[in-house]
C-alpha cells in the first residue's frame, strides 16, 4: 500500500474472524447458519449408518422386516431433516450477507465522506468503485454461500473419521492414508503459488485495464486513426496473459493430478486392508461395506474446502482493501463543537493551495440563508474547489469558512455532511437496483418517499415505463445502462431524499441532452426551493435569475452582481455571455439542418 496510508492499528484480525467482526450483531446468524449446515450434514451421515444397520439385518437371518421398516423411516426423516436444515442455514446466511453488504457500503461511503480529499488524488475513483462494488459483493456471496460450506467441510470429515474409529480403528487408519499424502502433493503444488497467484492477479488486472482503456478510448482511437497500433498493444497484453496461464498450468499440472488422484482414491487403501482383515476373520462384512461407502463420500467436503479456501484468499485481500479505506484517518473532529444558527454560507478571505499550487486567493463572499448564488468562470479557475471546501472535503490554509456563523472546522463532520447535498457532474451509480441507488443504504425511508422524490426529480415515469422491473431493475455496470441525463436525475432524487438545507450543484446538468435538460431544470427548481444554494454552471442561461452571480478568474472573485448588473458592467461575464450565446445559436443552426450530416 502507499506510504500515505496511516494505520491506526484498530483492525487486527483478518480472514474469517475479521468477517465475523464486520458482521457485528449479525455474527450470530452466521454462526447459527454454520451450525445448521453441520447438523444437516450429520443427518447425511445418519443415512450411511442406516445402510450399515440394514446390511447387518439382511446378513443375519431371520430378517426382521419391522426393524428394517423402522430404519427406512429413520432414513426418510434424516433426509427430510437434512433438506430443511440446509434451507434454514441458507436463509440465515443470506440475511447475514445482505446486512453485511449494506453496512459495509454505508460505512465505506460515510468514511469516504470524512476523508481529506487528498486521499482521492492518490486513489482513483476506479479503484474505489471496484472496492465498493466487487469486493463488497464478493464478501456477500462468500458469506451467503461458502461460510456454511466451510463449516461443514471442516466438521464432517472429522466427525466421520471419529465415528469410523468406533467401528474399526485399523480400517480407519487405512482410510486416512491418502489425506497426508494428498496434502503433501498439495503443498508442493502450492509452494510457489502465493507469488504466482499475485502475478496472476496483476496480469489479469493489467489485461482488464487495457481492455477498458481500449474500449473507452475507441472514439479517440478512431478519430486519430490509431486503430492498428492500439489493437496491437491490446492483443499483445491478452496474449501475454494467455502465455502466463499456459505456462503456469504446465508447471503445476503434475502435483495437482497426484493430489486429486490421491483424494479420489481412498478405496485403494481400504480395499486391500479390508479384504485382508475380512479373510482373517477380523472384520464383519457390514462394517467393511460401511467403510467402502463412507470412504468414497468423506472426501467430498474436502474438495469443497479447497475451492472455498481459494476464495477465502481472494476475500481476505478484498477485506484488506476495505480495511485500508476504513483505517484511513479522517479529518480531525472539532475540539469545541458548535451548531450553526442558520444555513448561511460565508467565505472570509480564504486562501487555498493543493500542495504547492495556490488555487484560491482572498475569496470572500456570503450567501444568506435561502438565497441562490451562482459561481461562473473559466475552466480551472477554482469553482469546484470552492464547492469542495464548503463541504470541508479539504481544509483551508488561510481565512475562514463559516456556516450559520460557525467555523466549519468546529461543526461535527456528520452534522455538516447531513446538512449539505452535493450534486456533481460525475454521478456514481452502484451495481444494484434503482431503489437502492436512490436509498443509498438508508433504512429510515419508505417506498412512498422514494417514489415522491423520483417524481420530483422527473425520473419516476422513466423508471416505471422504460425499465423492465421498475424500481427493482438492476442498473450500473452489471445491469441496465443509463444515459448521463438519467443518472443525473437519479442523483437529484438522492439529493432530494437527503432533504438538506444547503445544496451545492457543480455543473450538474453538464451531460444532459436538450430534452433531459428541461426535465432536470424542472427538478432543480423543486430541489432548490427555500434552500441555500451554490450553483456552478457553464450554461449561463440556467443561472440568470440567481440572487447573485460571482465571477471567478484564476482563483479570485473578479465580479459580482445580478445578471443584469453584470451585463451592464461589460467585463468578463458580459464576454462569457456573448460567446455563450453565439455558441448556442450555432448549436441551433447546425441541428436545424443548415449543416448537412
Ligand atoms: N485534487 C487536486 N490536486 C491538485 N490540483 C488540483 C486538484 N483539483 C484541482 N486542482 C487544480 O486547481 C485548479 C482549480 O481547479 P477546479 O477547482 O477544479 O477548477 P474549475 O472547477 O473552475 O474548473 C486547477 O488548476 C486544477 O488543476
Ligand atoms: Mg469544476
Amino acid at each position: 500500500m502507499e506510504k500515505n496510508e496511516e494505520n491506526n492499528g484498530k483492525m487486527s484480525f483478518s480472514g474469517i474472524p475479521r468477517l465475523l467482526e464486520i458482521a457485528g450483531v449479525k455474527k450470530i446468524l452466521i454462526i447459527a447458519s454454520s451450525v445448521y449446515s453441520v447438523i444437516s450434514e450429520i443427518f447425511a451421515l445418519v443415512i450411511f449408518l442406516v445402510i450399515y444397520l440394514v446390511t447387518v439385518d439382511l446378513l443375519s437371518p431371520p430378517i426382521e422386516w419391522s426393524q428394517i421398516w423402522t430404519y427406512i423411516w429413520i432414513a426418510v426423516i434424516a433426509l427430510a431433516g437434512r433438506l430443511i436444515l440446509k434451507y434454514i442455514s441458507g436463509i440465515l446466511s443470506h440475511i447475514a450477507a445482505f446486512n453485511i453488504l449494506y453496512e459495509l457500503r454505508v460505512s465505506i461511503s460515510e468514511h469516504l465522506g470524512s476523508l481529506n480529499m487528498g486521499y482521492f488524488t492518490y486513489h482513483n475513483t476506479g479503484y474505489l468503485k471496484k472496492i465498493l462494488n466487487e469486493d463488497v459483493e464478493r464478501i456477500e456471496l462468500f458469506v451467503a454461500h461458502h461460510i456454511p460450506d466451510l463449516a461443514s467441510g471442516i466438521a464432517i470429515p472429522v466427525i466421520t473419521i471419529i465415528i469410523l474409529f468406533f467401528f474399526d480403528w485399523r480400517l480407519s487408519l487405512a482410510t486416512l492414508v491418502p489425506v497426508p499424502l494428498a496434502f503433501f502433493a498439495w503443498s508442493f503444488a502450492f509452494s510457489k503459488n502465493k507469488t504466482e497467484m499475485n502475478r496472476y492477479h496483476r496480469a489479469m488486472e493489467n489485461m482488464n485495464s487495457t481492455i477498458i482503456e481500449y474500449v473507452r478510448g475507441m472514439p479517440v482511437i478512431k478519430i486519430f486513426n490509431q486503430t492498428v497500433q492500439s489493437f496491437t498493444r491490446f492483443k499483445s497484453t491478452v496474449y501475454s496473459f494467455r502465455d502466463f496461464c499456459n505456462n503456469w498450468t504446465d508447471r503445476s499440472i503434475g502435483p495437482w493430478a497426484v493430489f486429486f488422484a490421491l483424494l479420489g482414491a481412498p478405496l485403494l487403501f481400504i480395499l486391500p486392508v479390508g479384504i485382508w482383515l475380512y479373510l482373517g476373520g477380523q472384520l464383519q462384512l457390514p462394517v467393511f461395506i460401511l467403510f467402502l461407502i463412507v470412504g468414497l463420500a468423506y472426501m467430498k467436503p474436502i474438495y469443497k474446502l479447497i475451492f472455498v479456501s481459494g476464495l477465502l484468499a481472494q476475500i481476505t485481500e478484498g477485506v484488506g482493501r476495505i480495511d485500508a479505506i476504513l483505517e484511513q484517518k479522517g479529518l480531525p473532529e472539532p475540539q469545541n463543537p458548535g451548531i450553526p444558527k442558520d444555513y448561511s454560507i460565508e467565505f472570509q478571505d480564504v486562501d487555498f493551495a493543493y500542495d504547492e499550487h495556490q488555487v484560491l486567493h482572498n475569496v470572500d463572499f456570503k450567501i444568506d440563508e435561502g438565497k441562490t448564488f451562482a459561481l461562473v468562470g473559466p475552466s480551472g479557475s477554482g469553482k469546484t474547489t470552492i464547492a469542495n471546501l464548503t463541504a470541508r472535503l479539504w481544509d483551508i490554509n488561510k481565512g475562514k469558512i463559516l456556516i450559520g456563523g460557525v467555523d466549519i472546522k468546529n461543526i461535527p463532520l456528520n452534522y455538516l455532511m447531513d446538512k449539505i447535498a452535493l450534486v456533481f457532474q460525475d454521478v456514481f451509480i452502484f451495481s444494484d437496483t434503482v431503489m437502492e441507488n436512490i436509498k443509498m443504504g438508508r433504512e429510515d425511508v419508505t417506498e412512498e418517499e422514494i417514489i415522491a422524490v423520483s417524481k420530483a426529480a422527473n425520473i419516476h415515469d422513466f423508471i416505471t415505463e422504460e425499465l423492465p422491473d421498475g424500481y427493482q431493475t438492476l442498473i450500473g455496470e452489471s445491469g441496465v445502462h443509463l444515459s448521463g441525463g438519467e443518472k443525473q436525475r437519479i442523483s437529484l432524487a438522492r439529493a432530494m431524499l437527503k432533504n438538506a438545507p444547503i445544496v451545492i450543484l457543480d455543473e450538474a446538468t453538464a451531460f444532459a441532452d436538450p430534452e433531459n435538460e428541461v426535465k432536470i431544470q424542472e427538478a432543480f427548481s423543486k430541489l432548490l426551493k427555500n434552500r441555500t444554494v451554490l450553483i456552478i454552471a457553464h450554461r449561463l442561461f440556467t443561472i440568470t435569475d440567481s440572487d447573485e452571480i460571482m465571477v471567478l478568474d484564476e482563483g479570485q472573485i473578479v465580479e459580482r452582481g445580478t445578471h443584469e448588473e453584470l451585463i451592464e458592467n461589460r467585463k468578463l461575464y458580459w464576454e462569457m455571455w456573448g460567446s455563450h450565446n453565439s455558441a448556442r445559436k450555432w448549436t441551433f443552426k447546425s441541428t436545424g439542418g443548415d449543416v448537412g450530416v
